[in-house]
């Protein structure tokens, strides 16, 4: 298998360096055809995306549209590690059933020859715009970003347009990720930039037709809506209204890693705030970290059919142990998150809560009441590793609950302090994630055959994590010093529909 792999990369490649685009993505769907096999592969996820083969990472062009959704991805097809992305493509119109079609964006062109980087789409005049950053490095190494167009009349094919906008002066080549948005009478978008001085800022632009851009400067960042550094680039931005909040999320690299937040490689969370449209300005409150698990990055949001505010995230995160990921050796790595509806805003935070689509995939369920008393206590008839399990806790109470004996959650009532601990993927040894959290009374997890989703009180706070256990076994397991009463709800869940 390997060597017929390795044959139809040279093949791909050839192609590649003909530009015979059409020829090329033929290939590629006959390459996926042959190793789309998730029987052998334990990691292989059932109600995420993953990537048929090769490296995924940040979700982009997240829209409905025509009643379907169409989930972009970050795409290196041809190896598990990041280079020349391409745009994958996803559609669905109920979240089970799904299509994965041709990849929308190849790095054919001059202006994007080191990647379709992320972006996002929206539509106007019937066609589906996809704005991105053409990545270039030259041989030195050196790299410049254009931000491109493409845009498609069904949504499967899209004519590349070239370069809307050029680099500003003051600001470095990292200067990537477009987000565009329509609101009082114009289009905007927001860019994630680098000053020269290695500041991360996000900066902003305005447009009346999608194609000539005017620079309005920067929207926030260090000198603008900071007085102190705050990471020395800002990715993929987001700037929408929530609960009558103007909302930045946003993914700043070079954080300094604290006792109860930033504790992963690179973060991501939100500025809350005012925007003043007709100064182009933005008032914002303290940066306030989004996730409080291992992985998750560059999330996207957008306004669905029915008026929904919905996010994806990537449950990866660049640069911290991406090489370590088991699922390497069937080629393939990292997955997006489940899409969350965001709910509204609780002290600068947004509550995040699982689709209620989600409800489609349960399957049988059952419910206990464990009752602990100073002891483990083991859910022995539990037997499903793909599931949702509902957990209410008593308040007030220290516990721990650990899952399939690799995963462990729990709360310290006296500090308020929450703690996910799952084994480093290098050295084996405990590796946590601790953050402050007052009181907990729910756990709505939902398991995938290699990852997990927490949401915490309702939503409240939300823990996402890869998890690779070498034995297939639902061990859910209860402990405490005290006398305890855990009350679980749980369900099998079954897995996404493919075609195409
Ligand atoms: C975030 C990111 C983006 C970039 C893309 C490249 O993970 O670094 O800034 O556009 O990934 O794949």
């Amino acid at each position: 298998m390997i060597r017929i792999m390795k044959k139809r990369q040279k093949k791909l490649y050839r192609r590649f360096r003909m530009k015979d685009e059409r020829a090329f993505r033929k290939e590629l769907e006959e390459t996926l055809q042959l190793n789309n096999n998730t029987e052998t592969e334990p990691f292989r996820q059932q109600f995420h995306l993953t990537p048929p083969k090769g490296l995924l990472n940040d979700p982009n062009g997240l829209i409905q549209w025509r009643g379907i959704y169409h989930v972009f991805f970050q795409w290196m097809p041809f190896k598990t590690g990041h280079g020349s992305k391409w745009w994958g493509h996803a559609t669905t119109k109920d979240w089970v059933n799904w299509e994965l079609l041709p990849p929308a964006l190849a790095p054919v062109q001059d202006f994007e020859k080191n990647g379709c980087y992320s972006g996002s789409a929206v539509v106007r005049d019937g066609l589906l715009q996809l704005f991105y950053t053409g990545n270039v490095k030259d041989e030195y190494g050196n790299r410049s970003s254009y931000q491109c167009l493409a845009v498609s009349e069904d949504g499967v094919h899209f004519e590349k347009l070239g370069p809307v906008i050029s680099q500003p002066e003051r600001y470095t080549a990292h200067f990537r990720d477009p987000k565009v948005w329509y609101e009082a009478g114009s289009w905007w978008l927001v860019i994630g930039a680098q000053r020269d001085d290695k500041e991360g800022h996000v900066l902003i632009y305005r447009s009346r037709d999608l194609r000539k851009w005017e620079f309005l400067g920067p929207l926030a960042g260090k000198g603008v809506t900071l007085s102190e550094s705050f990471g020395f680039m800002w990715e993929c931005p987001d700037f929408f209204e929530l609960d009558g909040m103007r909302v930045l999320l946003v993914s700043p690299q070079g954080l300094e890693k604290e006792s109860y937040q930033y504790q992963n490689q690179y973060q991501t969370g939100v500025f809350t705030g005012s925007f003043d449209s007709e100064n182009a300005t933005f008032s914002h409150g303290s940066f306030q970290e989004m996730d409080k698990g291992f992985e998750f990055y560059a999330p996207q949001t957008f306004e669905d059919e029915h008026g929904r505010r919905l996010l994806l995230g990537w449950m990866g995160v660049p640069d911290q142990q991406e090489d370590m990921h088991p699922t390497i050796k069937d080629g393939w790595v990292h997955c997006l998150t489940m899409p969350r509806e965001l709910l509204h805003l609780q002290n600068g935070k947004i509550a995040q809560q699982p689709l209620k689509e989600w409800k489609q995939l349960r399957g049988a369920q059952q419910s206990k009441d464990i009752h602990v008393t100073a002891e483990t206590v083991e859910w022995t008839e539990w037997k499903a590793i793909v599931a949702e399990i509902n957990i209410e806790v008593e308040e007030g109470k220290s516990w721990t609950i650990s899952w399939r004996d690799y995963l462990t959650m729990s709360f310290d009532a006296e500090y308020g302090v929450f703690t996910l601990e799952r084994p480093d993927l290098i050295s084996g040894e405990p590796a946590f994630r601790t953050s402050r959290i007052e009181e907990i009374h729910s756990l709505r997890c939902y398991f995938d055959r290699s990852s997990a989703e927490i949401f915490i009180n309702d939503g409240e706070h939300v823990a996402t994590s890869r998890l690779f256990p070498r034995k297939q076994e639902a061990k859910l397991r209860c402990k405490t010093h005290e006398s305890i009463m855990f009350q679980v709800d749980a369900w099998e869940l079954h897995s996404f529909q493919w075609s195409g």
